[in-house]
């Protein structure tokens, strides 16, 4: 409960900075691929529903969201790559505070790199080559 309190303090006083949220932080989340061939990205929270989008080598997938000023936002990635299949949480408690960590106030951001090797996620854009602040989350199965 102290949590919960804590967290609709830390996020009004987002707002007020970040203006587009009527009370929490609003957030821009990306999904960059680095895999060759296409592969086919499923986002969905528990209340939207984002669909299947065909994400090619190189592309970007874009979407933004108020979080729920209870902290619980919740999207979940499915991913195809050819025979290959991974499904994680592409934002929750955990990956807002990676996300966080080298951001100023204001809109949070994600940005997601899914390489052959598996899912990497940062708070700052890929720029190419090895990204020190990208956190490796999780390997295709
Ligand atoms: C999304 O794409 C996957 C992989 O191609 C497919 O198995 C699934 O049925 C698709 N879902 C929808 C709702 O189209
Ligand atoms: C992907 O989208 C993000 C957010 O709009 C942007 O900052 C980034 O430059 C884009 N990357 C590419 C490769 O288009």
């Amino acid at each position: 409960m102290h949590n919960v309190f804590i967290f609709v303090i830390l996020s009004s006083s987002f707002a007020l900075i970040a203006h587009s949220c009527t009370i929490t932080a609003k957030w821009d989340l990306s999904i960059q691929s680095t895999v060759y061939g296409n592969i086919v990205a499923h986002i969905k929270s528990g209340d939207t529903d984002l669909g299947n989008h065909t994400i090619p080598f190189g592309g970007n997938y874009t979407w933004s969201f108020c979080a729920r000023i209870d902290g619980a936002t919740l999207y979940y990635g499915y991913f195809w790559w050819g025979s290959r299949f991974q499904s994680l949480a592409l934002y929750d408690i955990r990956i807002c505070d990676i996300c966080s960590r080298f951001q100023e106030s204001g809109t949070g951001h994600c940005y997601w790199l899914v390489t052959p090797d598996g899912f990497y996620v940062s708070g700052d854009p890929y720029q190419g080559g090895v990204d020190p602040h990208a956190k490796f989350i999780k390997q295709w199965s």
